[in-house]
């Protein structure tokens, strides 16, 4: 089989955290969901519900509910405002994303075994000249990432606790997932699972030069989120 060609703006950093700043991240997420505790997304149509459970830090946080996909500065349950973004995410940001205003949202990711996320693109922000930069957790997981079109061709690889993946140019808008996880790879969560933590621009920044175009076109129709 032939494989698609990679998609402009996709860049991996295999090995991006080391062990060190691994269980730094992820003490700083335990005070994180200390404070915003995982909740259950659901699909808006369907209702039913995700299977991955989630959470948010810093100012906005994205949520999926009945009434559709969004970002908002309470958590859906506890109705509190979610907790500041913790340093050591503000510098993965800096050192990865190549944009100059701070990110808004940290969608945290929690995939049990089982656990897996459909084909989408993230939409919902209205900055696509950010990227987005994703940084993975615990057990190791098969990601896969296509074009612009649900349909094109897509790759999947491995990503493992410590890589870190940035979704930027014309891979800002492509379609990925989580096929799946591989429980029992990773020793870093004493319980297993895999997190997935998404660092995101959502408003224009005020530091990116006035008409900075992203390399794509902003969409037109709205697409279903996952
Ligand atoms: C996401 O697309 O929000 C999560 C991707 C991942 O879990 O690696
Ligand atoms: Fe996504």
């Amino acid at each position: 089989m032939r494989r698609p060609p990679p998609i402009e703006g996709l860049r991996l950093r295999p090995g991006y955290l080391d062990h060190v700043r691994q269980t730094h991240l992820l003490d700083a997420l335990r005070d994180v969901l200390a404070e915003a505790p995982l909740f259950t997304p659901r699909m808006p149509k369907s209702d039913r519900p995700f299977t991955v459970r989630m959470s948010n830090c810093g100012p906005l946080g994205w949520v999926s509910d009945q009434y559709g996909y969004r970002y908002q500065p309470l958590h859906p349950e506890t109705g509190r405002p979610w907790p500041p973004m913790p340093a050591i995410l503000l510098d993965i940001w800096r050192e990865l994303a190549g944009y100059p205003d701070t990110p808004e949202a940290c969608l945290v990711n929690f995939y049990a075994a089982g656990a897996k996320m459909g084909l989408h693109q993230d939409r919902d922000e209205m900055e696509f000249a950010a990227p987005v930069v994703s940084v993975s957790l615990g057990d190791t997981c098969l990601f896969r990432v296509g074009g612009h079109r649900r349909s094109a061709p897509t790759q999947a690889f491995r990503l493992s606790s410590g890589d870190a993946v940035v979704l930027g140019g014309q891979a800002r808008l492509a379609f990925h997932g989580v096929d799946r996880i591989y429980p029992g790879t990773s020793r870093l969560l004493p319980e297993g699972g895999r997190i997935n933590l998404t660092l995101r621009r959502v408003t224009r920044g005020v530091f990116a030069k006035s008409g900075q175009r992203s390399a794509v076109e902003a969409p037109h129709v709205k697409q279903p989120q996952i």
